[in-house]
């Protein structure tokens, strides 16, 4: 009979945020009528931006009209998209990306997954602790995470704690990893690396030949000078960092999902004859051979972001959230909860109280006050003890939440 892959077997039974929604539903049918304020996965509440409807409005025109219409587009992206981007988020920035180094997909959870689909197995990975699940999760379906240990950590997996001890700054690792993923702006705990900082990074990799994952998908929110937006305003960067962006969080397209994958053309890796091989073909083969492209409707909603009122418009939705973030940080702050992140983020990481485990206070939250957030300890056993909360929900609604948690 046919074998699965036992990887999948290893893994937790759910994947994290669908075991938050698990519960939640089940608490909301158990308590008919009692209103949820969500919190948990990050997921916006806003609407796309009038320059985004107006958008796709017309590009379903398009499609409507035989001599406009599109069927498969280019794998790698529209070329009216790409250019915008090498243009707007990159060239504006000093840093010369061009357009056929980016590859424009459904989102950044799909790329940061797939990305190992073109690296070796054997490599050995490094993450920082907490951190995204999805990092870690696809390693262990692709056999490079070992056996799962009772600590909670993955035998093949360098694990770099970010705790209130180190401020939560990783330190480099020890263990001689080959790829190290990071994610600045930091999801789960809102903190930043500065300018500085994440030098130190890229020269550790540079010198002992590691590939960096470094997932910006939280880049527009940035507003202090010294955090940078792109791993490539660091020099030397683009011969060791492959950077994911995302229009989720920045401009609402979380339900029709568009993001891009930065893979330098200076970049490269060894093959098993020990020869460097380039990533960026790799990674085209792989996306022309696995992926159609993002729909032409989502690419001109993308496009019109890069218009004036475009660019207005969703900032304002990105100040809206940091508007939350900050109310967030302030009023837990003052209600006498230990918080980080919320400055350059739309999340905050704040500590459990007293000896209150992630998931007992996951539950305190939902029961008592009908909040939902996310246990810390789901995104590593570093996090445990710490609770994540997001910024996406209405200003109402996180008003609501601050004075609940702090019993006014
Ligand atoms: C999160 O809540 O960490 C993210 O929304 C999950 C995601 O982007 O897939």
């Amino acid at each position: 009979m046919f074998r699965i892959n036992d990887n999948f077997t290893k893994l937790p039974a759910s994947y994290l945020f669908s075991e938050v929604a698990r519960r939640v539903k089940a608490y909301a049918e158990a308590h008919p009528g009692v209103e949820i304020i969500r919190m948990g996965i990050g997921d916006v509440t806003r609407p796309l931006c009038p320059a985004v409807i107006e958008a796709l409005h017309s590009a379903v025109d398009d499609e409507g009209r035989a001599e406009n219409f599109h069927g498969y587009g280019p794998e790698q992206g529209y070329a009216f998209l790409s250019g915008k981007i090498s243009e707007y988020d990159y060239k504006s920035r000093g840093i010369d990306i061009e357009p056929d180094e980016i590859f424009i997909s459904d989102g950044a959870k799909s790329d940061t997954g797939n990305i190992g689909d073109i690296l070796s197995t054997a490599n050995r990975v490094a993450v920082t602790d907490p951190v995204y699940p999805v990092y870690v999760d696809t390693n262990v379906m692709a056999g490079r995470a070992g056996s799962l240990g009772e600590d909670g950590r993955w035998s093949n997996i360098e694990y770099l704690p970010c705790t209130a001890e180190n401020s939560f700054v990783p330190a480099l690792p020890v263990g001689n990893p080959d790829v190290i993923y990071l994610c600045y702006p930091n999801n789960p705990t809102g903190t930043t690396l500065t300018r500085s900082q994440l030098k130190v990074w890229v020269d550790y990799c540079r010198e002992h030949g590691v590939l960096l994952l470094f997932d910006a998908a939280y880049e527009a929110y940035i507003r202090e000078a010294d955090v940078p937006h792109s791993i490539y305003e660091i020099e030397g960067a683009k011969e060791v960092a492959i950077e994911f962006r995302s229009y989720s969080k920045t401009a609402g397209f979380t339900g029709i999902r568009l993001g891009y994958t930065v893979v330098p053309k200076a970049l490269k890796g060894l093959d098993s004859n020990g020869d460097k091989v380039a990533l960026n073909p790799l990674w085209r083969r792989r996306q022309t051979t696995k992926f159609n492209g993002a729909s032409y409707l989502t690419q001109r909603g993308a496009e019109a972001l890069y218009t004036p009122e475009g660019q207005r418009q969703m900032k304002e939705s990105v100040d809206y959230y940091l508007e939350n973030a900050a109310m967030l940080r302030a009023g837990l702050a003052e209600a006498g909860y230990e918080v980080v992140g919320g400055i350059n983020s739309p999340y905050i990481w704040l500590k459990t109280p007293g000896t209150m485990t992630s998931w007992e206070f996951f539950d305190y939250l939902l029961d008592r006050y009908h909040i939902v957030g996310t246990p810390g300890s789901g995104f590593g056993p570093a996090g445990e003890g710490y609770f994540r909360l997001t910024a996406f929900n209405t200003h109402e609604n996180t008003r609501r939440c601050v004075e609940r948690l702090s019993g006014k």
